[in-house]
């Protein structure tokens, strides 16, 4: 569902240049590339050859095998030929320095790659963001060891409120930055994907959160009952944000 709104703030014209930078399954990249037609071109970097291989196989699916140029490779090296060092007029970044060790090498080479007066746009968590309501004290215990565990393994859980400085850091430009809205409410249209979409997350990360997060397994199964049924109350709301940030290669 953030897809739409990553897109929209993407701003890319007919016949753009642009670099996706860990681009997982590449579902966002293939929407750029859309975007910016035939006479575009997108490249997509991603680590993971199972992110690269199930990508692949969602784009023979839709028809749309030659899209995107998926390179495997890392985000702080990524393989670009040395002719398309500073030639990018987006360089972009989702959900992915969150996870790496060294942020600001990754933000230097997106710089380098974009050309001058491309644009860097990042856009990463702020895991501090989330509100429910009414209170659910039991979740909020886990998604603080959710933090934590996050810390744990190296990851940063508070990324997001760093893109302007990392930008800065990186020798961009920083020119905008937004909190694109990722909740809803009950009886809203999203409330059922968003809701469960957080539960998969939690899910998904128990065990680490159990061996890193300084929680019990019984307070973090108990926190899953209590979202549960947080989740049916007639009032509940659900109030998140991403963290979204632009920057320009200063020209020359
Ligand atoms: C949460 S996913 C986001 C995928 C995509 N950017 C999106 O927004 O849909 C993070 C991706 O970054 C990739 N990744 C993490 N660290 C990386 C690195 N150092 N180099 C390349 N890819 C990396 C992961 O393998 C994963 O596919």
């Amino acid at each position: 569902m953030l897809n739409a709104q990553s897109l929209a703030r993407l701003r890319v014209e007919p016949g753009a240049r642009v670099l996706d930078i860990g681009c997982g399954m590449g579902q966002l990249t293939r929407a750029i590339a859309r975007a910016a037609g035939s006479t575009g071109g997108v490249v997509g970097v991603e680590r993971s050859r199972a992110q690269i291989d199930e990508g692949r196989r969602q784009a023979n699916a839709s028809g749309e095998t030659k899209l995107v140029d998926v390179r495997a490779g890392d985000a702080g090296d990524p393989p670009l030929r040395d002719e398309e060092w500073g030639t990018f007029d987006i360089v972009h970044a989702r959900f992915v320095l969150e996870h790496v060790a060294d942020p600001a090498r990754v933000l230097q080479a997106m710089v380098r790659a974009a050309r001058p007066g491309g644009r860097i746009v990042v856009e990463d968590d702020d895991h501090d963001l989330l509100r429910l309501y009414p209170a659910v004290p039991e979740f909020e215990a886990a998604w603080r060891a959710y933090m934590h565990a996050y810390v744990a393994v190296g990851n940063d859980p508070m990324i997001g409120r760093k893109l302007p400085a990392l930008l800065a850091g990186a020798g961009a430009t920083p020119v905008a930055n937004d909190w694109p809205f990722f909740g809803a409410c009950q009886g809203s249209d999203t409330f059922a994907v968003i809701v469960s979409n957080c539960r998969r997350i939690m899910v998904g990360a128990r065990d680490g959160v159990i061996a890193h997060g300084g929680l019990s397994t019984e307070a973090f199964d108990a926190a899953l009952r209590a979202y549960d049924r947080w989740s049916r109350l007639p009032g509940a709301a659900y109030w998140y944000c991403t963290c979204w940030a632009e920057g320009i290669r200063p020209a020359g």
